[in-house]
């Protein structure tokens, strides 16, 4: 089979590494990739979200499955694009259309179907353009913290926590009618708080049948002790610890199961990962979000214990076969740690050369924000690599992790040397 990965960070390095694996892989494309894709397959320099090219290119090149690592391409309707031309359908995708991508592309449509289905998630209003006031005057009824989050993408950035009713307030004034987050704050999520303690868990679907994917923690804040400015991820660990059999079960059946038969019966067909950020209150799960797509750093943690042949799985799910699916997971522990860019998540410098990848031996270095550069690797980002270990023990995994980390440098190099530290 030949097959296409769209994107370049860490998850679609992980997910090309594992694709890679398989037999049934024929040609591997990687568009546009980074330096670590380029070793497990082919890095074709083409934007995942102009829709021409990426048909262009999978039609020439005898593609016969792309899978889609971020979720603008999904949200924006790659899916829909090539449903809607006879000589691309044939082409499988990974990855749900613009209706069913709406469940990370815009919060009151995810709050409204899980509303619906009776989903367990924070009590919320929304508020559009037109409605300052009355946000205000809701801010007013309700107890600190304030969520507020922008209706539609923000890049990660779109979700605000404030102690202050009069932050809140300005701050709500700000995405309603100055647009802080331009079209994505037109319009206005506010939240109850949920105190509790987050982990992520994903499933693979066919719309119909789903299998569930070992589930992971991820580090979102650059400091240590979760401290300072949100990222998108530090590190991660899988499994999760806390989330033993029964809350897994809760899971399962108040959150998976109908998630997969909402989408259904609202008429989505829906082929792809669900990526269910969750947070665990007294025992009871909760849905802070959704996310159409596979997480990052979890995907560098989820992918290494996988054990079946995962190619396989979405081979049958983008047949809508996934009832003949079975998921083998490794019941050891990975780890991941991130190394980013000083300054990161800020301003930072690019173009850093990166030495010392080949010393690791016991750990697993996907790279994201990386490139090739004559003949060194140099840092293209500001999340340039994730380093897994493995092992029994979560202690023992983050060792070889951290084991990995300090045979590789580049200038700036920084990492939080505490990931897992709260379990
Ligand atoms: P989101 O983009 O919706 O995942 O939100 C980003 C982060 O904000 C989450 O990972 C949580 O840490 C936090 N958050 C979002 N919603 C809530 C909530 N209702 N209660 C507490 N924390 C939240
Ligand atoms: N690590 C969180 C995300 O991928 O959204």
């Amino acid at each position: 089979m030949n097959v296409l990965v769209l994107g370049s960070g860490g998850r679609e390095h992980a997910l090309a590494w594992k694709i890679a694996q398989d037999k049934k892989c024929n040609r591997l494309y990687v568009a546009p990739g980074n330096s670590g894709t380029a070793e497990v397959g082919t890095n074709i320099d083409l934007n995942p979200e102009d829709f021409d090219q990426v048909a262009q290119f999978a039609a020439e090149n005898k593609v016969e499955l792309i899978v889609v690592g971020p979720e603008a391409p999904l949200v924006g309707g790659i899916r829909d694009y090539f449903d809607a031309n006879d000589t691309l359908k044939s082409i499988r995708i990974i990855g749900p259309g613009r209706d069913g991508a709406r469940l990370e592309g815009s919060k009151d449509f995810a709050k409204t179907f899980m509303q619906k289905h009776d989903i367990p998630t924070a009590s919320y209003q929304t508020f559009a353009k037109g409605q300052v006031a009355e946000a205000k005057g809701y801010l007013e009824s309700i107890a600190p913290p304030y969520v507020l989050k922008a209706d539609g993408l923000a890049g990660g950035k779109g979700v605000l926590i404030l102690d202050s009713l009069s932050d809140a307030q300005r701050e709500m004034e700000e995405m309603l009618s100055n647009a802080k987050f331009g079209e994505a704050s037109s319009r206005v999520v506010v939240e109850a708080f949920l105190d509790g303690r987050e982990l992520s868990v994903f499933a693979l679907t066919d719309g119909s049948s789903y299998v569930l994917l070992p589930n992971a923690k991820d580090y979102k804040r650059i400091g240590e002790g979760d401290s300072g400015l949100n990222t998108g991820g530090m590190g991660a660990i899988s499994p999760v610890p806390f989330a033993d059999a029964a809350f897994m079960e809760k899971v399962e059946n108040r959150i998976v199961k109908p998630t997969v038969e909402g989408l259904k019966a609202d008429g989505i067909p829906y082929i792809g990962f669900l990526f269910f950020g969750l947070i665990e209150v007294n025992g009871e799960p909760f849905v802070i979000e959704y996310n159409v797509r596979m997480g990052d750093p979890e995907t560098e943690v989820v992918m290494p214990r996988i054990d079946c042949d995962f190619l396989g799985l979405l081979d049958l799910a983008s047949k809508g076969e996934l009832h003949k699916a079975k998921l083998e997971s490794n019941p050891n522990y990975a780890a991941t740690v991130v190394m980013v860019s000083k300054g990161y998540p800020g301003k930072y410098e690019k173009g850093k050369r990166i030495n010392g990848l080949n010393e690791v031996k016991d750990a697993t270095v996907f790279h994201a924000g990386s490139r090739i550069d004559a003949n060194s690797i140099i840092t293209s980002g500001g999340r340039v690599l994730a380093v897994t270990g493995m092992s029994k023990t979560m202690e023992d995994a983050l060792k070889k992790a951290y084991n990995g980390v300090e045979k590789i440098d580049f200038e700036g190099a920084t990492y939080r040397r505490d990931i897992g530290f709260d379990l």
